[in-house]
């Protein structure tokens, strides 16, 4: 089968290989991968910031959907047929985190989707949403349970709350539908005018240029009567987290998200503790929470805002692209 692994960091290194196809072992499936997603994480893991010591050759990408096409022994949870999603933490089914949900992931210490079949545990597995397309389907994993999980899981998101989401790459989006839905009043900030503008017709009320205003915390201030927000799902990390602290709500929650500006943070302690913010570290979400999510999506038939799809053959096309920063997804057909 076709495959693309990496043979070492740098997305020189990404290669279309033809390689054994993997048999299933005891609780296992074999899919036959119809469209894989791509996340910022992807970058991270073939730049080396994700794992260093990733081992190579290794096939990239964790958000796939695709049918199930042959079981291995003792697994019965799909059967042949089924259309099914990967859930990105793979060993995490429900309960608190054990501190290596995001170790046991696609692409990183197991072979990843963006190949003609992927081996996969049927616990990591969920029935695919019959009203989407396979693209649509495969964009939902990954970013989708993170915006979910931090606003409504863990930040018991209420109507007429105040939501700040960050930039329009794939969580925030879905942060933005998400809270929308539910009636929250949402700001987004993006570099660009013409994505803010799309950003208001999903449902933003306010919009905030960050690149032209830096200081973009004064702004979320003026647009709250200096109240601050309720929640804001922090996807940038590095100084941007200083601000965000400055931004919220007193009580409000910080999801901690990424890391798009920086791995580190200096932040004003004195003032969370004043304003008893609650800064809570996201490391996606068990398959519990998809199969939530995924149950709300369906009554309120949620589609997910796709950017663009491009071909099995063209996926380097789709990672350069990643690195642009698109509005909502980037899929990868794997095969129509
Ligand atoms: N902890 C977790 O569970 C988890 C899960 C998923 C993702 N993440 C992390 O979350 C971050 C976003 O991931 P993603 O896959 O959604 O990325 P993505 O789709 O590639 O989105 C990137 C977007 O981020 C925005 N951005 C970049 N720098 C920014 C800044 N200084 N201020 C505000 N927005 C900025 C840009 O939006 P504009 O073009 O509109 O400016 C850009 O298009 C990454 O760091 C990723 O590693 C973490």
């Amino acid at each position: 089968m076709k495959a693309w692994q990496l043979s070492g960091f740098g997305l020189d290194h990404l290669v279309l290989n033809d390689v054994p196809q993997p048999q299933p072992e005891v609780g296992e499936v074999v899919v036959r991968i119809s469209s894989v997603s791509l996340n910022y994480r992807d970058k991270l893991l073939y730049d080396g910031n994700y794992n260093p010591q990733l081992a190579f050759p290794i096939t990239q990408v964790a958000d796939a959907v695709g049918e199930v096409v042959a079981l291995g022994p003792g697994a019965s949870r799909f059967q042949p047929g089924e259309r099914v999603i990967t859930n990105y933490c793979t060993r995490w089914i429900d309960g608190p985190p054990q501190g290596k949900e995001s170790l046991y992931t696609l692409g990183n210490t197991i072979p990843g989707a963006l190949a003609d079949y992927l081996v996969i545990t049927e616990n990591a597995l969920v029935a695919a949403p019959a009203y989407l397309s396979d693209d649509e389907a495969a964009a939902l994993p990954c970013a989708g349970l993170t915006a979910w999980y931090a606003l409504i899981e863990k930040g018991q998101l209420t109507p007429k709350q105040t939501v700040l989401i960050q930039g329009t790459g794939g969580v925030s989006l879905f942060g933005l539908q998400i809270a929308t839905a539910l009636g929250a009043e949402v700001i987004v900030s993006s570099s660009s005018d013409e994505k803010l503008e799309r950003a208001q017709a999903l449902g933003a009320k306010h919009t905030i240029n960050y690149a032209r205003t830096p200081d973009w915390e004064k702004e979320v201030l003026a647009i709250t009567k200096e109240q601050g927000v309720d929640q804001i799902l922090e996807v940038v990390g590095g100084k941007n987290l200083a601000r965000s602290i400055t931004a919220i709500k007193p009580g409000g929650q910080i999801s901690v998200i990424g890391i798009l500006d920086g791995f580190q943070a200096d932040i004003p302690i004195f003032s969370l503790m004043l304003k008893q913010v609650v800064m809570r570290g996201i490391s996606v979400g068990p398959r519990r929470g998809l199969e939530d999510m995924l149950r709300k999506f369906d009554q309120l038939k949620l589609h997910p805002v796709m950017d663009a799809v491009y071909s099995f053959d063209d996926a380097l096309a789709a990672f350069r692209y990643l690195e642009r920063g698109a509005f909502g997804k980037i899929v990868i057909r794997v095969r129509d």
